[in-house]
């Protein structure tokens, strides 16, 4: 169907919090994640079909490291170590786009940090 935003200042944060100090989101501002293995947000996303989608996750990386993170869908990783690389800097937000396939109705749509460093700054995904 019609893509959806869904904001990750309104998700289930693990170890992260929510901040506008910096430019460039949407909605009421952004995910800090904690610069620690396991920082997390899950996402809770309604499909009105099962079938594939795309998970397009905006986010920001204002150093040169990298922030890798695992993806899972409804507790299965189906994408590892995806990596977001630097944006250039903190007010400066790209998207990544991860195929998934959901199933009808409520879904829950996790990425996890899956280094010391922590995720990027996550605004918000789009399904
Ligand atoms: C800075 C920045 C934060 C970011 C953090 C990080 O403190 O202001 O928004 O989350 O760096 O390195 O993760
Ligand atoms: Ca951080
Ligand atoms: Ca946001």
């Amino acid at each position: 169907g019609t893509p959806a935003d869904y904001q990750a200042e309104d998700a289930t944060i693990t170890n992260g919090v929510v901040e506008s100090n910096h430019t460039g989101f949407t909605g009421s501002g952004f995910v800090n994640y904690d610069n620690a293995t396991g920082s997390a947000v899950e996402f809770s996303v309604t499909a009105a079909a099962a079938g594939p989608a795309n998970v397009v996750l905006r986010f920001a990386n204002g150093t040169t490291a990298n922030r890798p993170m695992d993806i899972t869908v409804n507790g299965t990783t189906v994408a590892s170590g995806v990596a977001f690389g630097g944006t250039g800097n903190w007010d400066t937000w790209q998207t990544v786009t991860i195929p998934v396939t959901l199933t009808a109705g409520p879904n829950k749509i996790k990425a996890t940090a899956t280094t010391a460093t922590g995720g990027p700054n996550v605004d918000k995904i789009t399904v």
